[in-house]
């Protein structure tokens, strides 16, 4: 069964159950030719331009060298869900590889406002690179003048809800997560060839997504998402220095764990502790909140998405609802 179109390019493909209904991922790795909007509007630098128009010059450091940054943004119910989270991290991630965005936040917020207004979405996707921009073929960033910032809205349509009711199987991947000392898992660049890599070994294993170790042999996270753990009702991540992305979706977590009076440790574990845990789940701004059941082949609990983590998920998606920065308002 598929769900509506959707146009997310990273998130975790999901293999065929043998004994269930063929259930197709609704986020794809598969790329597809549209945004899934009818004329859209891509907005490069300044510009609407529609999708056979919205090209890149083969000289972009971006392409060339994956030099640039990115971020995936959701919008909810007419609202853009954590839009200042990401945009402060973005200006991080300029600001840890020497790139200079060249716009002030308030004018970026107003770009992207207006491309999801050009494009006549409620709910979607946003995706918005800066990458180096156009110098030579040499890698030196100093040839590179001119940043560019390219704004993508696109529906998206979630995992099928049988995912979130009944979890996500994960293997424990080969590829380790770049090291911090080399390049910096905290960036969001457009560099994410080590997340391809373990994606593909996923692929091959047959699950739903990859667990990424670091060098020391700890948890890091999955390809696209920050991986968390419920022991005896205490929750538990990895830390950025384990090599994890300070996620967005992840600090909500914290709010909501708050809320419910839940203590979240940020720790170093092993995937050891992911098999004996009560529960696991993932988060990212694609996937939002989703369980994992098992991992490496052992059941995790029961196998079932546990309580903790469906409430979790139920206040997740109020929130998404009722909060955020107002379109069209
Ligand atoms: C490598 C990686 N880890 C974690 C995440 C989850 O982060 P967020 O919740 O901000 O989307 C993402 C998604 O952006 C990611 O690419």
């Amino acid at each position: 069964m598929k769900t509506n179109d959707a146009t997310v390019l990273e998130e975790p493909k999901t293999r065929k159950r043998a004994t269930e209904e063929t259930i197709e991922p609704a986020i794809e790795s598969r790329p597809r030719p549209t945004t899934g909007v009818r004329e859209a509007k891509i907005y490069i630098d300044g510009k609407f331009c529609s999708e056979v128009d919205a090209k890149v010059s083969v000289f972009d450091h971006g392409l060339l060298y994956g030099d640039g940054i990115f971020e995936g943004i959701r919008f909810y119910n007419g609202r853009v869900f954590r839009l200042e989270e990401h945009l402060e991290r973005l200006w991080d991630s300029a600001r840890s590889i020497c790139l200079e965005i060249p716009m002030t936040r308030q004018e970026m917020t107003e770009a992207l406002i207006e491309t999801i207004r050009q494009n006549h979405l409620q709910d979607g996707y946003i995706r918005l690179l800066v990458t180096r921009g156009v110098g030579n073929l040499g890698l030196n960033p100093e040839q590179c003048k001119n940043p560019s910032v390219i704004i993508i809205a696109a529906t998206i349509a979630l995992y099928h809800e049988d995912f979130y009711r009944k979890g996500l199987s994960i293997v424990t991947v080969a590829t380790r997560r770049s090291n911090p000392a080399s390049l910096n898992p905290a960036v969001k660049s457009l560099n994410y060839l080590n997340n391809v890599m373990a994606r593909i070994e996923a692929n091959l294993a047959h699950a739903d997504e990859a667990l990424m170790l670091n060098d020391a042999g700890n948890v890091a996270e999955c390809t696209a998402d920050n991986v968390f753990i419920i022991k005896d009702s205490q929750i538990f991540t990895p830390p950025i220095t384990a090599g994890a992305l300070r996620g967005i979706t992840r600090s909500v977590v914290f709010d909501i764990a708050g809320e419910f009076d839940l203590e979240v440790t940020e720790a170093d574990f092993t995937r050891h502790d992911i098999f004996v845990a009560d529960e696991c789940f993932l988060t990212g701004t694609a996937a939002e909140i989703v369980p994992v059941v098992k991992a490496d082949g052992r059941l995790i609990g029961n196998g079932k998405p546990g309580p903790i983590t469906t409430r979790i998920i139920a206040r997740f998606r109020e929130m998404t609802r009722e909060t955020g920065t107002p379109i069209f308002d």
